[in-house]
């Protein structure tokens, strides 16, 4: 549970990283005691922090730990939205979808370390050991049924910008229309859900899973081949900060869409982020193939490939690749 005392003398520390805050500034400031203080900081290092004190002094912290905790996210959020954090679940997107049933507000966000039945796109299951980022963004977007296409292109962009924006130099790409991956492998995918009828959407369940912090021995089966994870690719991230990270960038990238009635911004970002470019590609679903250049996106974000046949538009299936 959030608790709005502890989150400040955590700030406190954080923002003073590796100096020592003295118990008595805390105290004052927060007008608690000093006993209250030390009680919040015990429970802090239950969490994982690393908090040295001093006997009669102050407090330092000395390290943040590879942790999800909802006081470490809020520091690092732009927004203060309500982030819930459970332990186990069957899946995000079933639980946040219940939050938002009982008026979750826009932005509301639930977090889970493991996942037992985390789904996939194509009723496929999702793999979701501790370390990683299963999560469940609840938008209520004053946007068209119709016009609701590009908010997983927006999660993916979120995303994308989110891990070159904790590490700059990281080999990033988007392959259509909702998988990040890093070097070439899928870090990343995407599920959203539409909650609504033809004529008004009430709201959205983005779904996001981020491979962060574990090994891919965890990986079972096919996924070794496809899939990787930060961690193996040397991106390292602190979860709290990752997860604050995507979903700040989520809301600004649909606040202005939602603004403007424009996904440009979007589908820009798409196009200079795009996997296998000008590749040649094959697009599956529907229960056919389609083999040609993977030339560009449109405007609705629909994915265009020259064929032999000419330009075709797609609107969904997935992109495989055979490179020699
Ligand atoms: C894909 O097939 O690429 C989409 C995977 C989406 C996985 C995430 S993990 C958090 C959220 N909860 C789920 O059950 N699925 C999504």
């Amino acid at each position: 549970m959030f608790n709005i005392k502890r989150y400040k003398i955590l700030k406190m520390l954080l923002d003073d990283f590796g100096n020592e805050v003295s118990g008595e500034y805390m105290s004052g400031s927060l007008v608690i005691s000093r006993a209250a203080i030390a009680k919040h900081i015990k429970k802090l290092r239950t969490y994982g922090f690393d908090i040295n004190a001093r006997s009669g002094g102050g407090y330092t912290i000395e390290t943040i730990p590879q942790i999800i905790n909802e006081e470490l996210i809020r520091y690092y959020s732009e927004y203060p939205i309500p982030i819930k954090i459970e332990d186990v679940v069957k899946s995000t997107n079933i639980d946040a979808k219940e939050w938002a049933e009982e008026n979750a507000e826009h932005g509301a966000m639930l977090v889970a370390k493991i996942q037992t039945s985390g789904r996939g796109r194509r009723q496929r299951l999702w793999q979701s050991v501790d370390g990683g980022i299963w999560s469940s963004v609840i938008l209520k977007l004053d946007i068209a049924p119709n016009q609701v296409q590009p908010v997983t292109l927006a999660a993916a962009m979120a995303v994308t910008q989110a891990i070159k924006q904790n590490s700059k130099d990281a080999n990033v790409k988007i392959k259509w229309p909702n998988d990040v991956l890093v070097n070439d492998k899928k870090v990343c995918g995407i599920l959203t859900e539409f909650i609504g009828d033809i004529d008004e959407l009430r709201y959205l369940i983005v779904g996001i899973g981020i491979n962060n912090a574990f090994d891919t021995d965890k990986f079972e089966g096919e996924l070794l081949n496809i899939a990787t994870t930060l961690k193996t690719e040397n991106i390292i991230i602190n979860s709290s900060r990752l997860i604050a990270s995507v979903r700040d960038n989520l809301l600004s990238i649909t606040k202005k869409w939602c603004e403007t009635k424009s996904a440009k911004d979007i589908i820009d970002f798409f196009r200079e982020n795009m996997a296998y470019k000008n590749e040649e590609i094959t697009l599956s679903g529907a229960g056919k193939e389609i083999v040609g250049i993977l030339k560009d996106i449109d405007s609705d974000g629909a994915l265009i490939i020259e064929t032999k046949d000419g330009d075709q538009k797609i609107i969904s299936g997935e992109i495989g690749v055979r490179r020699v």
